[in-house]
């Protein structure tokens, strides 16, 4: 049986910075998932067409931002003008987008850890695999622990092992069809990021044995994560930053 790898990450998780909280994947959103005492945060990197890695979780920019379109048409010059905030409360008026480069400052600056998930626009698996991962390599030289790396896309986790091969990997799955363990092992990953609906004991014993770390997203739920964490969980993706996980010991945070 193989050994599972030494795991320097913490259990609890922030979905998308603290994505419910403050506008996701923006710098507010890291400060904010800090403050309830979170030390490690998830975000979704993507790639403008002119090759900057920067967080975006949507193919469309209506959503989190006051763009119009697809993301992945659009140059930095546009990207970098557009007000990422606003949509969450007028107190983030005017936040930006954040590129992967002011993330890796931001969180090296105050200590974050980071689960960087690899999410191509349509088609751009390959391009956006690889810019990530090498961008994340050189933007993290030296530095430990070095983000995990993570992506629903064979594709783009392939991209990314062969531009960064050091750089720890997780397959990302919504449900644990046929195969799912021979195509994270294919990968060299260290885990998988699955959807806690999709989890029970015995995957989380089948991971292990074949030496894979298990994640879970997105556990707003305190049984949920109970459940998780006695059958051996070793990571917790949440929203709920101010009411589970060290968030919820922290007086004054709901
Ligand atoms: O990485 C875990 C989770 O973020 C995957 O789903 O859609 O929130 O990016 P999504
Ligand atoms: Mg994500």
């Amino acid at each position: 049986m193989p050994a599972l790898c030494p795991w320097p990450y913490p259990l609890w998780i922030a979905h998308r910075g603290a994505g419910k909280l403050a506008p996701e994947n923006t710098l507010a959103a890291f400060d904010c998932g800090l403050a309830h005492g979170y030390r490690m945060a998830e975000c979704d990197v993507t790639l403008s067409r002119d090759g900057v890695a920067y967080l975006l979780h949507d193919e469309r920019l209506e959503r989190t931002t006051n763009g119009r379109g697809i993301a992945l048409e659009q140059t930095w010059a546009l990207l970098a003008q557009l007000d990422a905030g606003t949509w969450q409360g007028e107190r983030f008026a005017r936040e930006p987008l954040a590129t992967l480069a002011a993330l890796a400052a931001f969180a090296q600056a105050r200590g974050l850890v980071l689960n960087l998930e690899i999410k191509p626009g349509s088609g751009d698996d390959v391009r956006c695999g690889r810019f990530a991962a090498a961008e994340t390599l050189r933007l993290w030289a030296g530095q430990a622990p070095l983000p995990l790396l993570s992506s629903f896309s064979h594709t783009a986790l392939a991209a990314a092992r062969d531009a960064a091969p050091q750089l720890p990997r997780a397959h990302l799955f919504e449900r644990l069809a046929r195969g799912w363990l021979a195509d994270a092992l294919a990968l060299g990953c260290v885990a998988i990021v699955v959807n806690h609906r999709a989890l029970d004991s015995a995957a989380i014993a089948q991971a292990h044995a074949a030496g894979l770390r298990v994640l879970a997203y997105t556990v707003n739920d305190a049984a949920v994560a109970e459940r998780l964490i006695s059958t051996g969980i070793d990571g917790l993706i949440t929203d709920a930053v101010n009411r589970l996980g060290p968030g919820a010991a922290k007086p004054g945070s709901g």
